[in-house]
């Protein structure tokens, strides 16, 4: 792994935070109730958060927390669209049978014919301080398996070949021979923390198959990737509780795939390959090979998704599109928190907008949040 800072896993996170300052976790109740917060409906709130409690929301109130949670989170470049989030209440669901059913109904909505619709997913949060919650241990709901190579090395998804060893020892093996795609069961737990393997339906997850507008030889790589990314990991805070299963999504930004999944020497590594493939000189690094491969990468992710109709945005909209979400929030009063080495995109940063512009991080609430893998994962 780079040891970069801009590119990085993100540093260890913090625990959940001590004492929550009522005021600010409750700030956002302002917006659930646009004519106004009554005491009794604050109070109650208050309550739960000095006893340690699950907060009690209301459906209409989770629904805003999770809107605004998207809206404040320093690291996304996509939260123009942040009012369109639907969310779905399913505090009532630990058992991971559940989960597994309300997951699937949530890529299903999310991937739609097509075009990608934003939904978080609240599942039950812990049922007090520090108790145990039911969990997703993928950290995405799509992900491919990372085989160990008999020569050593890794077939597939290094970021997964943890996740992969686990979902073997509980039983999982792909359906053929081990290919550089295959997609990963899910593994859930309930409140008693015992991982348990949920198989995919075949079918449910939307892939699109990777092609260049101009160079036909480039199918002939064989690549693919998911339609929709749905982060699983993260825990979502709101009024003062953390709900470790909290899944949500966007669509893609084309770079995410072509310019780190597919690219990143940690991943897939592909840009020899690609280079390969369009006969670029690898001898020295001057010829530009890795640039001119990692263009000629992301090309096809963007072709590919747009002849599938899937919804995924380029790098140069993303950047404008934020902008325009950083003048909406000034107008509304707002101060956007926001980390630059997540904000601009790792190709042609020079050119877009949004790398000339000085950004700043500071804690918000609700958001989301890194937190560490279930125990038996790390
Ligand atoms: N970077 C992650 C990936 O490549 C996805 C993170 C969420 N991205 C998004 N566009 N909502 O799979």
């Amino acid at each position: 792994m780079s040891s970069c800072p801009f590119h990085a896993a993100a540093p260890a996170p913090a625990p959940a935070a001590a004492p929550a300052d009522p005021d600010a976790e409750l700030a956002f109740l302002a917006e659930a109730h646009p004519a106004g917060v009554k005491p009794e409906w604050r109070a109650r709130l208050a309550a739960a958060l000095a006893a340690g409690e699950p907060a009690p929301l209301t459906a209409a109130e989770l629904t805003w927390a999770g809107r605004i949670a998207w809206r404040n989170h320093a690291r996304c470049i996509g939260r123009l669209y942040w009012r369109q989030l639907e969310v779905r209440d399913r505090r009532g669901l630990e058992h991971p049978d559940d989960l597994a059913t309300s997951l699937r109904e949530h890529l299903e909505l999310a991937q739609g014919a097509g075009t990608v619709r934003s939904y978080l997913t609240v599942f039950a949060p812990p049922d007090g301080p520090g108790g145990p919650a039911p969990r997703i241990w993928n950290a995405q709901l799509c992900g491919y398996a990372g085989h160990p190579r008999p020569g050593g090395g890794i077939l597939g998804d290094p970021a997964n070949a943890a996740f992969t060893r686990l979902a073997g020892r509980l039983g999982w093996a792909p359906p053929g021979e081990p290919t550089a795609f295959d997609l990963l069961p899910w593994i859930l737990s309930g409140r008693d923390g015992k991982p348990r393997l949920y198989p995919l339906p075949a079918g449910l997850i939307r892939e699109v198959p990777l092609a260049h507008p101009e160079f036909p030889g480039f199918a002939r790589l064989g690549l693919r990737w998911y339609a929709v990314p749905v982060v699983s990991g993260m825990r979502f805070h709101a009024a003062g509780t953390d709900f470790p299963a909290a899944p949500f999504n966007g669509w893609y930004m084309g770079t995410e795939i072509g310019a780190r999944n597919l690219a990143d020497t940690g991943r897939y590594n592909l840009l020899p390959a690609v280079a390969d493939l369009l006969g670029l000189d690898r001898r020295h690094p001057r010829t530009l090979w890795q640039d001119r491969a990692l263009l000629e990468l992301n090309a096809a992710v963007l072709h590919s998704y747009a002849a599938a109709g899937v919804t995924l945005v380029d790098h140069h909209s993303a950047s404008e599109e934020f902008l325009r979400f950083c003048s909406r929030e000034e107008a509304a009063g707002r101060a956007v928190s926001a980390r630059w080495d997540w904000i601009v995109p790792p190709i042609s940063a020079s050119a877009t907008r949004v790398f000339h512009t000085p950004m700043r991080e500071f804690p918000t609430t609700p958001d989301f949040h890194s937190q560490p893998p279930p125990e038996g994962l790390a």
